[in-house]
């Protein structure tokens, strides 16, 4: 599959330089979107000169490193720097990943660091997903069950039954996925996304839930679901190597079936 790139948005002005210190021999600049809808100034680039000598080799060390060494006005967003949050999603080098699992050499070239694309602005780095999160909260991601538990241990399930959800419960919702979907771009306002759509699959191949029949029924819509138009751009861009593509699919798939 050809690699997944978004195109720069080259109306966006260039802003101030950072240059690193004379003599520094191991540069790597890195290209960084400022914008704080707070200002009133339109959004602009930054330019980082970044000493590698003393950086550690993810592209989140660099930005860390920006902010805590050279410009501490750069916001950004992380929290575990080992991919298990999902905080510190952005767009690097064209492409929608997790800034701390991605390695500073395997970038040629300058560093450009955007946002998630179209994803409204809280400042620099940080987008609001806000809708992102309340689009997965309407798949209602928990266990739903009519019959009581059994008293004296677990809703049990059989290690194939457990297996079913590999590949489904490990999504760390980073929105990767969602945000490089063309058709999310153009009707995140009630296509559910790709994100989404994998979590809900998650609770529906869960051999404990009760709920399976209402949960095709909300997601039988002609925007929830059917605004994927197998794009693949999820799956391409998701950094815990999930298949949000297949999870679509599979849905759609048993909406057929169940008609059938
Ligand atoms: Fe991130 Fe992958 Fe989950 Fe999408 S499916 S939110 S890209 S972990
Ligand atoms: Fe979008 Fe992925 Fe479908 S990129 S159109 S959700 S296959
Ligand atoms: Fe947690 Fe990157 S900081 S996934």
């Amino acid at each position: 599959m050809a690699e997944f790139k978004l195109p720069i948005n080259s109306i966006i002005k260039s802003g101030k330089t950072f240059k690193a210190p004379a003599g520094t021999k191991n540069i790597k600049t890195f290209i960084i979107y400022r914008y704080d809808p707070a200002s009133g100034e339109n959004p602009r680039t930054d330019t980082y000169e970044v000493d590698m000598d003393h950086c550690g080799a993810m592209v989140l060390d660099a930005l860390l490193k920006i902010k805590n060494e050279i410009d501490a006005s750069l916001a950004l967003r992380r929290s575990c720097r080992e991919g298990i949050c999902g905080s510190c999603s952005v767009n690097i080098a064209g492409s929608n990943t997790l800034a701390c699992t991605k390695a500073i050499a395997d970038i040629k070239g300058d560093i450009t660091v955007y946002p998630l694309p179209h994803q409204p602005i809280i400042k620099d780095l940080v987008s609001d997903l806000t809708h992102f999160y309340a689009q997965y909260a309407s798949v209602q991601p928990w266990m739903k069950t009519d019959t009581p538990a059994p008293p004296d241990r677990e809703r049990l399930q059989s290690k194939q039954e457990r297996e079913k959800l590999d590949g489904l419960y490990e999504c760390i919702l980073c929105a990767c996925c969602s945000t490089s979907c063309p058709s999310y771009w153009w009707n995140s306002d009630r296509y559910l996304g790709p994100a989404a759509l994998l979590n809900a699959h998650r609770w529906i191949s869960d051999s404990r839930d009760e709920a399976t029949g209402e949960r095709l029924d909300e997601l039988e819509d002609p925007f929830k679901l059917y605004r994927c138009h197998t794009i693949m751009n999820c799956t391409e861009a998701c950094p815990k190597d999930l298949n949000p593509a297949k999870a679509i699919a599979d849905i759609k798939r048993l909406l057929v079936k169940r008609r059938i």
